[in-house]
């Protein structure tokens, strides 16, 4: 082995314990939530685990596909910060609480942007409630002025809401929650990634939620094969 070589290997190994104690840094953010609400740590998960599946079929860079990960599993920090009253009301929101529910895009932003490896995961986290036709929240961004990882998360993040059970309704099968995607393309979704999302059958989701449990850690689902048959 030559020194360049050597010196290569070396940075690559450095590199490799550097993003390991990232990503443990990241997940003892996501403990710090699941402290407050552990069904939010649940959905941490899942949305995780849901948007590497999409973005895999996309398909999108192994870096941004790792940027994506860790936006995902923290894409909703920012509801540390919001009053236990709203976040478990057991029924919908009225209008203020409404507002304050959601700031938490921006405070999520915030919070993670002041990490210099999370800086570009902040960007995606900002985003994750914006509409593809411009109705959605924070800033009112539309069709491709949204970050690509922001669209896929969308319906990562709808599709994990449809299939779970709430205080006032009750989980979806998945091929209601399909439809109800298909139905919402152009609207809500970016069309593109509806037709990506769609290509994926049924029986993944299905497969995936029933194998996702705690204490599946982030790192476990960045190695397990996600990628659709
Ligand atoms: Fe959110
Ligand atoms: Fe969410």
């Amino acid at each position: 082995m030559d020194e360049v070589e050597k010196k290569t290997a070396e940075l690559t190994a450095a590199l490799e314990l550097l993003t390991q104690s990232y990503d443990d840094t990241l997940e003892a953010l996501g403990s710090a939530l699941e402290l407050k609400d552990a069904e939010t740590a649940a959905h941490f998960q899942r949305v995780a685990a849901y948007t590497i599946s999409i973005a895999k079929t996309v398909p999108v860079s192994r870096e941004y596909l790792e940027v994506l990960a860790r936006a995902a599993f923290l894409h909703d920090t920012g509801k540390m910060a919001i009053p236990d009253k709203i976040l478990r009301k057991p029924g919908p929101l009225d209008d203020s609480e409404k507002l304050i529910m959601r700031t938490h895009c921006e405070i999520g932003y915030n919070m993670l942007t002041r990490i210099p490896f999370l800086r570009e995961a902040a960007d995606i986290v900002l985003a994750h409630h914006e509409f593809f036709d411009g109705t959605g929240y924070p800033r009112g961004l539309r069709g491709e002025q949204i970050p690509l990882g922001a669209r896929i998360m969308l319906i990562a993040n709808s599709l994990d809401s449809m299939l779970s059970d709430w205080p006032y309704h009750n989980a979806l099968p998945v091929s209601h929650a399909r439809e109800e995607i298909r139905r919402c393309a152009g609207t809500q979704f970016d069309p593109k990634i509806v037709e990506v999302f769609l290509s994926i059958p049924e029986s993944h989701w299905i497969l995936l939620r029933e194998n996702i449990g705690s204490p599946l850690r982030l790192t476990h689902l960045k190695n397990m094969g996600l990628v659709p048959e």
